[in-house]
């Protein structure tokens, strides 16, 4: 199939002679499009070696075969690795000022961009705006590594590794060639279409009395990205809610507030769908009763007429868990397709992975998004940084620190690929 690789000026450009390779290994047919800054970093000469095809960086070569078209419409895949800030920022906004930002308009295939930078550029509002905009027009965002930078500092802003972008280009391909009646898959992405989805998110509220509850720090956050990254990718979209979040377009909220209020929505919506994403925080204990009324500080005076100023014992019951219910309820059977989610914290006896692990053991849902948490960190907060896992698999897929709506992407990658 024919393949753009579109390079920007990174010192990770070295990495897409790599990807380069595999491509072309793999049987397509390459055509590299630099950018002029991307040659300061690797020359013209290699990338036409590599390639096989001269190579051209803006449009005013070749003029009578129209490349700044040509290329991009003939394509059945677009791949910009490394994206850089400023590529990113001229993607968003729609430039035609080189080959590549010509490239990127006329094209109708899907087109993968792995931002690769420095962290405090990756991180700065501008940058994530513009991601935040390509990836909702449809295009992969592939979600920067976290590591050693160039120079002597780490964070996120590393290109993944070219095996780990040559799999995603390759899902892309299969999906572009899978299209309806083989026709070439449009931007934006549906590759779950058709498919219906229950999607639960924050944390439950476990009522003691009138004013008070047993609650979590959940915000619900991750878990309404995920509801909205699913109906932006073609799924028919359930959310199952204890957050009082504005509701994703296209998105139909079910409002809990408690466990036993979520597992009775969950059961419901659950029987028609293809996948359920246990995103939220669901209390696993609540109060065993609930006082009717406000639980006074000092209780009424006893038989010596003084009052009672001990502390009140709460005593708690089990909530029963929506998760582990939903696979027993599923028997044998591949669907629902059941994905959890796991807040740990890491102690001195394992790892927050190690803990993962075992929770997927346990818990025999087909995926789990193991994150960490903390006082400072996920919560609340519009970053997170998960490992995913896969039942039956020992591979890990790291994603982030990356904001939530690409975790939910990169979630949603691996739901699609067991679907
Ligand atoms: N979950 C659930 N019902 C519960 C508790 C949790 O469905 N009563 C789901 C969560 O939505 C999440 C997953 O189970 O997808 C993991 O929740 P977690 O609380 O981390 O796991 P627990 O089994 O409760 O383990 P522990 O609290 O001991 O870490």
């Amino acid at each position: 199939m024919k393949v753009v690789l579109g390079v920007a000026g990174g010192i990770a450009a070295y990495k897409a002679c790599s990807l380069l390779r595999l491509l072309s290994e793999a049987g397509h047919d390459v055509t590299v499009v630099p950018t002029a800054s991307a040659l300061h970093f690797v020359g013209e000469a290699t990338w036409a070696a590599l390639s096989g095809k001269p190579v051209h960086t803006d449009v005013w070569s070749d003029i009578t075969e129209v490349p700044h078209v040509r290329i991009g419409q003939e394509a059945d895949l677009v791949v910009v690795a490394p994206a850089t800030a400023d590529l990113l920022a001229r993607a968003a906004t729609g430039q035609a000022d080189d080959l590549l930002t010509n490239v990127l308009l006329t094209a109708r295939c899907p087109v993968v961009m792995a931002p690769a930078m420095h962290t405090e550029m990756y991180e700065h509002p501008a940058t994530q705006a513009n991601i935040a905009t390509l990836s909702e027009r449809g295009v992969h965002v592939v979600p920067p590594a976290s590591g050693r930078l160039t120079g002597r500092d780490t964070g996120p802003g590393r290109l993944p590794e070219p095996e780990q972008l040559f799999e995603v280009c390759v899902r892309e391909l299969a999906r572009a060639s899978g299209g309806a009646a083989g026709a070439r898959a449009a931007t934006p992405r549906d590759d779950l279409a058709g498919r219906r989805v229950v999607v639960t998110a924050g944390g439950t509220r476990e009522p003691l009395d009138p004013v008070r509850y047993l609650g979590n720090r959940s915000s619900g956050k991750q878990g309404y990205a995920l509801a909205a990254v699913a109906a932006r990718r073609g799924a028919q979209v359930v959310l199952v809610s204890a957050a009082a979040l504005e509701a994703p377009a296209g998105v139909r909220v079910v409002p809990v507030e408690t466990a036993l209020q979520m597992e009775v929505a969950v059961r419901a919506e659950a029987a028609e769908a293809d996948v359920v994403v246990m995103a939220a925080a669901v209390a696993d204990f609540r109060p065993a009763s609930y006082a009717g009324h406000k639980i006074k500080k000092t209780h009424e005076p006893g038989a010596d007429g003084s009052a009672d100023e001990s502390a009140p014992v709460v005593p708690l019951v089990r909530n029963p868990d929506i998760l582990a219910g939903l696979v027993d309820a599923r028997g044998g059977a591949a669907s629902p397709v059941v994905v959890g989610f796991a807040a740990e914290t890491g102690d001195e006896s394992a790892s927050v992975l190690e803990h993962g692990r075992a929770k997927l053991a346990r818990k025999g849902c087909d995926v789990l998004v193991v994150n960490e948490v903390g006082a400072d960190v996920t919560f609340g907060k519009d970053d997170n940084t998960v490992h995913v896992l896969r039942r039956g698999s020992d591979a890990v897929l790291d994603v982030g620190p990356a904001t939530k709506t690409l975790v939910a992407e990169a979630v949603w990658d691996v739901v699609a690929d067991l679907l």
